[in-house]
Parts: C-alpha cells; structure tokens; sequence
C-alpha cells in the first residue's frame, strides 16, 4: 500500500515560509490576477489565489473582466499593470474566451512580472536551468517529490503529457536533478510499457482515471497532476488511484495533492518578484 503524499501540509509549509519571510523583512509585495469571463473552475482558482496572498500577506489586485473584453482592452489592463508599482506580479487566468489570442497576452506581460513563468523569455531561462521564476505546478510536483525522502538523481521519470504549462517543464525540472527523462504523449507507443520502466510517474494527461495498477512499477512514487470534474460532481485525477495505490510506494491523492501546491508556489514566485524588483 502507498504512503499519501500529503499536498495540504508541503503547500502550508511553503506557503508559511513565503508569509514569515514577508513579516521579518517587512516586504511590499502584490500580485494581480485578471481572470475574464464566468468559467466556475477559474472562478474556485481565483478566489484561492485571494485567499493564499491573505495568509501571506500578500497584497492582492482582483480584476474580473466580462466575456465579451476585447484584446486591445486586456492589453492595455496588462500595460497598466506592468507599469504599476505596488503590483509585482501579473497572472492572467487561463483559458481565455476564444476572441483573446493567449499566446499576445503572456507575451504582453513583463517577464519580471511574470509569476506564472509562461512568458518564453521564462520559459526559455527554465530550458537553460538559469531562472528565477519556477513553473507553478512542476516546481510543486518537485517539492511532493522532495518530501518523499527519494532522490531523483538516476532514476527512469516518465512525465506523460506535453503541455507547455505542465509536460515540458515538468520533464526540464527533473532533468536538472539529473532523472533520466522521457516524455510520453498521445502518439507514444506501447505506452504501458515504457510507463512501468518508471520509478517516478507524472502524469499530466487530463483524462480521469487513465493511469492504470498495470501501467505502474511496484514501489514507484507517482504524482497526479489530473483535476478532471466527472458527471457526478466529483474531482477525480488521471491516475486510478483504490488500485494504483495498492502497488505504487507514494501517491498524491486528488484532490489534496498537487492541486495546492501550485498555488504555494505562485506565492513563493510573487515574493521573488517583490525582491527582484526593489
Ligand atoms: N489555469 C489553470 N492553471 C493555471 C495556472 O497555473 N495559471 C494560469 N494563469 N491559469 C491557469
């Protein structure tokens, strides 16, 4: 049976890190979050994001635009916020409505205040190793791995799915800690197989339930990076965790697991920005 990877106390741990350096420095520090349009799932991330930059200490700058915002009226917010003092750091909550171009908004926003990291001059300091911003939910998935006690360095880390916000620098972050690294994804073959080659398994596909007890090497720590809402209401990850955690020797549970550690992390990014930019 696995150990529970515990996501609520390693996020609180962070998160109580980022609010004591905050209080003994006597920091400023104040992150903006724009979040467009009614999706609810955005809605709970928002309103979670408010509530960790409380705790902290954080100051926190709330803009809700309609559906309807036009690209021009989302950049010209961001330009205000990148030439706003007291706000260090900027997320645009994702997905945008289909009218806003994603890609124009990361890029609108200045990489010094770029919390999320999806900037490409971030993500390209994160391909070189060389970053000050950590890619929210793999930096997370870092940390569940550390409190394991298990060393990357070495080990088979098969990360499965290849989005530029989880896969990729997912995969980026354990090879810096020197996992020997594949990334698996819709057009991999034999996925199953090359699955149960590792001793560390992200996956990050979207898809409930898709990791299945024969896809995972007895003792392997596996990270569930899934929040998928099936009909019922439930949450539910991409890891069938009643049989997986009968063979794998650590688990995130879901929810509870990585879900909070992302935005630990984001806090501990917005704390970096206040530092980097006084
Ligand atoms: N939507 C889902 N996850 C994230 C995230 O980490 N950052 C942003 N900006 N949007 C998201």
């Amino acid at each position: 049976m696995a150990q529970i990877i515990d996501g609520k106390a390693v996020s609180a741990a962070i998160k109580e890190q980022v609010r004591d350096e905050i209080a003994r420095d006597g920091i400023k520090a104040g992150l903006a979050v724009v979040i467009v349009g009614n999706d609810p799932a955005s809605r709970v991330y928002v309103n979670n994001k408010k509530k960790a930059c409380e705790f902290c200490g954080i100051q926190s700058f709330e803009y809700a635009l309609p559906e309807e915002t036009t690209m021009q009226e989302l950049l010209e917010l961001i330009d205000t916020l990148n030439n706003d003092k007291n706000v260090n750091g900027i997320l645009v909550q994702l997905p945008l409505p289909e009218q806003l171009d994603e890609k124009a908004v990361i890029e609108r926003i200045s990489p010094q205040k770029d919390v999320d990291a999806f900037h490409e001059t971030n993500v390209g300091k994160i391909m070189i190793g060389n970053y000050s911003f950590l890619p929210c939910t793999p930096a997370g998935c870092m940390e569940l791995i550390h409190s394991t006690g298990i060393s990357v360095s070495g080990k088979e880390c098969v990360v499965i799915g290849r989005s530029n916000i989880v896969g990729k620098p997912m995969a980026m972050l354990l090879l810096h800690e020197n996992g020997t690294v594949t990334i698996c994804h819709s057009r991999t073959k034999d996925l199953a197989e090359v699955c149960r080659r590792a001793d560390i398994l992200v996956a990050a596909v979207g898809k409930p339930n898709f990791v299945t007890a024969d896809m995972v090497k007895e003792g392997a720590v596996v990270i569930d990076v899934g929040i998928n809402r099936l009909e019922n209401g439930k949450l539910c990850g991409d890891v069938k965790f009643d049989e997986v955690s009968e063979k794998a020797g650590w688990i995130t549970p879901v929810p509870g697991g990585v879900g909070p550690m992302t935005i630990a992390v984001l806090m501990k990014n917005t704390l970096t920005a206040a530092k980097l930019q006084k």
